[in-house]
């Protein structure tokens, strides 16, 4: 079952809050900096509306710029939304929203042509048709990569690119969002936030709109060992319950199944393995060679992440040991140096050469599945705040994520949650709360 939860009237708190030093008026602050808030900023700004992106460090620091394996569309031959509805169904566990599933795999593939058009380059072929890979819980090649294992690098390349050279789109980086303000009655009406090392509006500031999007990312820093960068602290979650807006599915906290084992001690960010590894054939293995995943699923390596994260824990219990191994030496030289390029230079620089050594990993956390519960056009339950990617629960991940449906859903929601901002303006309409 899933669950929601809200907090009591935050007023008590805000009260406490320092008095702002400046303020400004915007029509749109987009808090956060990763695919779902640039994508964001990016749209509404297209509509002539005016836009602030406010990010706690620099715009390139979220998850986005990590994300290896790729972005999950039907862009292959012979591969179907529907196909891509039923694995994320089934990866889900039974607890996805299908109506929000269904509307991210039909936009999904034009959203990713979108974001081709921005800037963003995948891998192709000699044909120029997109490559695609595969991983954990799909049962097709339809993972767009970029760069080989640097998918998300080149997604945040391209975006703040577009977003830097765009006059007219206002940044402040170093700002950490203190709260968010309400009207009388109860309506988004802007935040207040800490600035530092900005020069003109360092200290505190309010900055007044009609409308805020949290596009925060994740909260994978709550635990000891994760895939996430240091910003990954659930910010986004905490103010959206300050503010009273409703959040679901918290629990659920993915583990990625494949992270590098930098020992028992090892803390904060850890180095990713993708699972497109396992996509182009890399076997998990115990410390006497058994694929103990085999029999265990039908897709072994490739069943959905909870089950091969499971399977890992479960054999390291049984065994005593304190990590795994993925076994990708038969993929030769040439195959790690340009398929997996970050992974080979990452698992170097920690003295494993994956070209002839099994790589030790073990599960760390990776995903929030959960978070502010939106509707499907990324409204919270407060009227006028929005949230999207990571920081949002939009119904499409259930339980456990498909891999690679973390970008796209950052991608199609910023789209949806534009939309809607652009159209109310046009109305001269508030956004309401979910029904
Ligand atoms: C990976 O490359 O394994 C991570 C992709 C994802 O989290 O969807």
């Amino acid at each position: 079952m899933s669950s929601t939860a809200q907090v009591p009237s935050p007023s008590a708190r805000r009260l406490a809050a320092p008095a702002p030093g400046w303020t400004k008026t915007t029509d749109v602050v987009v808090v956060g900096s990763g695919v779902a808030g640039l994508t964001t900023a990016l749209r509404v700004r297209e509509a002539g509306l005016r836009v602030l992106v406010v990010t706690k460090a620099m715009l390139d620091d979220g998850s986005t710029r990590w994300a290896q394996g790729g972005i999950a569309a039907a862009l292959g031959e012979g591969d179907t939304p529907e196909q891509h509805l039923e694995d994320t169904l089934v990866a889900g566990a039974g607890l996805c929203d299908e109506e929000a599933v269904r509307m991210l795999v039909t936009e999904g593939p034009g959203a990713v042509r979108r974001l081709i058009a921005t800037g963003a380059t995948f891998d192709q072929d000699d044909e120029g048709e997109i490559l695609l890979t595969r991983e954990g819980g799909h049962h097709r090649r339809r993972i767009a990569h970029a760069g080989g294992d640097a998918t998300g690098a080149e997604i945040s390349r391209a975006l703040v690119e577009a977003v830097r050279t765009d006059d007219d789109l206002e940044l402040i980086e170093h700002a950490l969002v203190l709260d968010l303000l309400t009207d009388a009655k109860g309506r988004t009406a802007g935040l207040t936030l800490h600035v530092m090392g900005e020069g003109q509006r360092d200290g505190v500031g309010a900055v007044h709109a009609r409308a805020v999007v949290l596009a925060t990312g994740g909260l994978g820093q709550v635990f000891s060992a994760t895939t996430n960068p240091a910003v990954s602290t659930g910010d986004g979650v905490a103010l959206a319950l300050r503010a009273g807006a409703e959040v679901a599915d918290l629990e659920f906290v993915q583990f990625h199944p494949t992270v590098l084992w930098l020992g028992p001690d090892a803390e904060g960010q850890q180095p990713l393995i993708s699972e497109a590894v396992r996509g182009e054939g890399a076997h998990l293995v115990d410390a006497d060679g058994v694929r103990f995943m085999v029999g265990q699923h039908e897709l072994a390596e490739l069943a959905p992440r909870d089950i091969v994260a499971k399977g890992i824990m479960r054999r390291m219990h049984e065994t005593g040991a304190e990590h795994m191994f993925l076994d990708g030496r038969h993929f030769g030289a040439a195959m790690w140096e340009e398929r997996f390029p970050t992974i080979l230079a990452s698992c170097r620089s920690h003295g494993i050469d994956p070209v002839t050594e099994l790589i030790p990993v073990a599960p760390a956390a990776h995903y929030a599945s959960g978070g502010v519960r939106t509707d499907l056009r990324g409204h919270t339950s407060v009227s006028g705040l929005y949230a999207c990617g990571e920081a949002a629960c939009t119904g499409v991940h259930g339980a456990n994520r498909l891999a690679s449906n973390s970008l796209l859903e950052g991608l199609v929601f910023a789209e949806r949650i534009a939309a809607d901002i652009i159209e109310r303006d046009r109305l001269g309409k508030a956004p309401p709360p979910p029904p």
